[in-house]
């Protein structure tokens, strides 16, 4: 058992309530988490559907998986390098691919978009998360109606034929291992709040599904 680090710590509630927050805002905060393949197509609908928001006059931000990684969650390498951690620290903190950095990242990210929809924001996720218990733990964190998950589905096969990156002819290769998808699993949610079947619908309609679920839920007032 790890030991516990932080004690005597106690939760302080500021003088402004969310209810306030959210009212300057005219909206209601909620993480809006999308989970699928590589090559799914979640980060473009990620941007559309953040426009749309914005152009609604409504507040929103998106947290995109290959950018967190440049940032908040990055690899060991770039820790080390970069920012001068030393390798013990880089190894704890640097985030990977393996299945408990796959963990840490979704519950990093998690807890930022907790923060966000928190501030009023509707934040936007677009990882992977191929874990369903690493979702399902932000969603347990969440509040009741705070967490959408919003399933991108897409066949292997269609995503390997994008492969936009080029990553999966490189797994398929044996030259990257542990690709979700190919030798690394992805668990599909069970009830996912919005199913999107990226071969049939735009990712523009797709975007539209979304907002129409956000105004119908009633997210888009206070
Ligand atoms: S997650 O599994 O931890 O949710 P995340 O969404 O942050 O993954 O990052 C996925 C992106 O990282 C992919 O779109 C791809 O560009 C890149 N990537 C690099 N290595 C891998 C890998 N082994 N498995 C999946 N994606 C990878």
């Amino acid at each position: 058992m790890a030991d516990q680090k932080s004690v005597n710590i106690t939760w302080h509630e500021g003088a402004v309530t969310r209810d306030e927050r959210q009212k300057l805002l005219n909206q209601k905060g909620v993480t809006v988490w999308m989970t699928g393949l590589s090559a799914s197509g979640k980060s473009t609908i990620a941007c559309i559907l953040e426009q749309m928001l914005l152009h609604k006059g409504k507040s929103a931000y998106r947290l995109d998986g290959d950018n967190v990684r440049f940032g908040l969650n990055k690899d060991p390498k770039s820790l080390m390098e970069k920012s001068g951690y030393s390798e013990d620290a880089a190894k704890r903190f640097g985030v990977g691919f393996s299945t408990d950095d796959r963990m840490e990242n979704i519950r990093r990210i998690g807890e930022v978009a907790r923060l966000f929809a928190d501030a009023g924001v509707i934040a936007i996720t677009s990882f992977i998360s191929p874990y369903r218990k690493d979702r399902d733990a932000v969603r347990a964190a969440c509040k009741p109606g705070e967490f959408i998950e919003v399933y991108v589905n897409v066949s292997l096969e269609a995503a390997e034929a994008r492969d936009p990156k080029g990553l999966y002819k490189k797994a398929r290769a044996g030259e990257l291992k542990g690709f979700t998808g190919i030798d690394d699993p992805y668990e599909a949610p069970v009830k996912p709040e919005i199913i999107i079947d990226t071969e049939a619908t735009p990712a523009e309609k797709a975007a539209e599904q979304i907002l129409a679920y956000l105004e119908r839920g009633g997210y888009l007032v206070a």
